[in-house]
């Protein structure tokens, strides 16, 4: 399996950055494939006539279940699901699903994504979710405060999604590794946690000018262009798929399984009880008539 063979690809955090760079890559190197881009915004620019839009705001939980259900609908399969919708907040906001905007976006709308379109991955399908996958830390996760309500600090609100991140490319991998067993299905999908490393974009364009001006120094001297970091993220999810359905990857591409915590049964169906209730609380939540 490879990107080049791919017939539809879906990638949240597709308009700008990363996700629009793996984007352009694929729709280059598959011209028959079909590539959705998500977010709120429309890109001006697109080149490619295999690209289309598709708006989403994947804080919501409502609005995520709406855009599954229409690609579910479309009864084509997805061979490649990336996820690397994002923005850098030091603010802890609510949405009207009562969720924090910031995990709702870089975890539980990720997760909710992948449980929602699972029915319609192919069998050897690779899901990549961009964010960092070498800074979370399962080993000091405290699973009394998953919902990170007891106890906070801006540390933990940073690395909080990129441990859950970790933990549930593992549950996905589980499940699979499980059902495989039963003879219920036979999937070799792979669940990716990535690291994309410095790359140029305008992922800081709402911080402050001082500390944008920072960013900007340290991407000049360290940053790759969002075109080269897509061809390391597709290799590195593309190498000869690793037996366990999950793998964690380096900037360049490289595996850092053996490297990273493993999560026991237990501590992997308390995230994933946790996760799945968030989902299913933030759509119980009264809809606005705003
Ligand atoms: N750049 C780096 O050096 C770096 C380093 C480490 C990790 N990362 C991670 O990599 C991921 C991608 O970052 P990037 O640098 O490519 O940033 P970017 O260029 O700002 O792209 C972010 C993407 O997220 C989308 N997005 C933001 N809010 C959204 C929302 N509410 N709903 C749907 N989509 C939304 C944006 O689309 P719209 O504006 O159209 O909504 C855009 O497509 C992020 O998770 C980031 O934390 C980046």
């Amino acid at each position: 399996m490879n990107w080049k063979n791919c017939r539809k690809a879906v990638i949240v955090g597709g308009t700008s950055g990363i996700g629009y760079g793996i984007a352009r890559k694929v729709a280059a190197d598959a011209p028959q494939a079909k590539v959705i881009i998500s977010g709120r915004h429309q890109p001006d620019d697109i080149a490619q006539s295999n690209i289309e839009f598709v708006r989403l705001d994947a804080t919501s939980m409502r609005e995520i279940k709406k855009y599954t259900d229409a690609l579910k609908s479309q009864q084509e399969k997805i061979d490649l699901l990336v996820l690397s919708q994002g923005v850098i907040s030091f603010t802890k906001q609510s949405t009207e699903e009562n969720l924090d905007k910031t995990i709702a976006l870089m975890y539980t709308g990720r997760q909710m994504l992948i449980r929602e379109l699972l029915p319609v991955l192919t069998n050897d399908a690779r899901v990549i979710i961009i964010l960092n996958a070498v800074r979370g830390d399962g080993s000091t996760l405290d699973y009394n405060n998953l919902d990170l309500n007891k106890k906070m600090s801006l540390g933990k609100m940073i690395t909080h999604p990129m441990t859950l991140n970790d933990g549930m490319v593992q549950w996905f991998a589980r499940e699979q590794i499980e059902k495989n067993k039963s003879g219920s299905s036979q999937h070799h999908r792979l669940f990716v946690h990535a690291f994309p490393g410095w790359v140029k974009t305008d992922i800081g364009k709402t911080l402050p000018w001082p500390i944008r001006m920072m960013g900007a120094i340290s991407m000049y001297f360290k940053g790759v262009s969002a075109d080269e970091c897509a061809v390391h993220m597709l290799n590195g999810s593309y190498k000869d798929s690793d037996k366990e359905g999950w793998l964690n990857i380096n900037d360049v591409g490289d595996s850092l399984n053996g490297k990273r915590h493993i999560f026991t049964d237990e501590q992997l169906d308390k995230i994933a009880k946790y996760t799945w209730e968030s989902i299913d609380n933030a759509l119980l939540t009264p809809q606005s008539t705003k």
